[in-house]
């Protein structure tokens, strides 16, 4: 999935850093800005009982399905109310009804497709119709008690990874693209996804950080947060509006959902060392790893500042891509910067 800070390419850095810093690689780890839950999945796969976070709607739709639950669902209930014939998997016999259902002109049509009220070019027309229904399909089951809850996150996960497979945009949902881009013009396509079983207890959660570091302790803290002013909500707000399904009004030529209760103070200049150093001293773990940018809001002085007082600092860096929207090279952003910014891992060994 593309999205602002994956840290999908960086997964060998993290892990190799805290390696040769001889940090034991077990035990529980706590991702508290899980966004894709790349790193969660990762860790969770090196065998730690995780905890993740991140207070977008969709963000924990995929923690619900790929962290906190053990396996793909069964959908036992489904398959045998719906008389399904089970011909790969339950889950695949499952999205294949799901597949196969008639494209259905409604919310995710009317602001989100091609040709619907607002013309908004998220999606063709079909695809926009196809989640319609697909979206409704999975809320009326859960309405019925046809579908768990782990079954029903799990369906949410895949139908979300997919819609966002054809998204006509370049990176964010900050704007549509006004020429279909050939991935958006292919047919949305529901495909099971393996969910790896660590026979640990993992769980999920949808709230703020700053709420949440007061709740919880363990052995390693992981922060991603934002490092610069671009706001999660609006840029992802699609996908939000998939996971949620409230069918709220929505604004603008883009179409945005209100998200007032979804602004991060870490993209907030005035806020965000402030926010970061509360985290930070309420931080109930024996290892805070953070990652950061060079090119972050905080400054890196008051960055060293606030996690020595914590306890003792290792720094790691590694050379990235920038991320980068097809607009921001249309409209030439950066254009005297070239294409690598560093990427920094902080590591503290917290003081007893
Ligand atoms: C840099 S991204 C994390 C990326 C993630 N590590 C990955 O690999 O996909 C930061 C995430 O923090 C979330 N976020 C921002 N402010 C937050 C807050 N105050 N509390 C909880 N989550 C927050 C955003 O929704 C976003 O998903």
């Amino acid at each position: 999935m593309k999205y602002i800070g994956n840290k999908s390419n960086l997964l060998g850095f993290i892990e190799e850093s805290l390696k040769s810093a001889a940090v034991p690689l077990q035990g529980t780890l706590t991702d508290l800005f899980s966004g894709t839950t790349s790193v969660a999945e990762h860790f969770k796969k090196l065998g730690f009982s995780i905890t993740s976070n991140d207070f977008m709607t969709y963000s924990y739709v995929l923690q619900k399905a790929f962290i906190e639950s053990n396996e793909v669902p069964t959908f036992d209930k489904a398959v045998e109310s719906l008389n399904l014939r089970v011909s790969t998997t339950p889950a695949q016999a499952i999205l294949d009804y799901l597949n196969n259902l008639a494209p259905q002109e409604g919310y995710a049509f009317q602001n989100y497709g091609a040709e619907g009220s607002q013309n908004r070019m998220y999606f063709t027309k079909q695809n926009a119709c196809l989640i319609d229904a697909m979206r409704d399909t999975i809320q009326k089951w859960k309405n019925e008690n046809l579908v768990n809850e782990a079954e029903f996150y799990y369906l949410l996960a895949v139908l979300i990874d997919a819609a966002d497979h054809v998204a006509n945009m370049s990176g964010t949902y900050g704007a549509f693209l006004k020429i279909w881009r050939s991935v958006a013009l292919k047919r949305i396509n529901l495909k099971s996804r393996p969910v790896f079983g660590n026979s640990r207890c993992n769980y999920a959660y949808q709230k703020k950080a700053e709420d949440l570091i007061t709740e919880i302790s363990g052995d390693i803290l992981y922060l991603d947060p934002p490092y610069n002013s671009r706001q999660y909500a609006p840029n992802f707000h699609v996908l939000e509006s998939i996971a949620v399904w409230d069918k709220q009004a929505l604004s603008g030529k883009t179409g945005l959902r209100n998200y007032e209760d979804q602004k991060s103070d870490f993209s907030s200049k005035t806020k965000a060392t402030q926010a970061l150093s509360k985290i930070i001293s309420q931080a109930n773990f024996q290892f805070v790893v953070l990652s950061y940018n060079n090119e972050g809001i905080i400054p890196h002085e008051d960055l060293m500042a606030i996690l020595k007082s914590k306890g003792e600092v290792q720094v790691f860096t590694q050379e990235y891509r920038r991320f980068r929207t097809e607009r921001d090279h249309e409209k030439r952003k950066y254009k005297d910067m070239d294409d690598k910014t560093l990427e920094y891992l902080f590591l503290v060994r917290v003081k007893p």
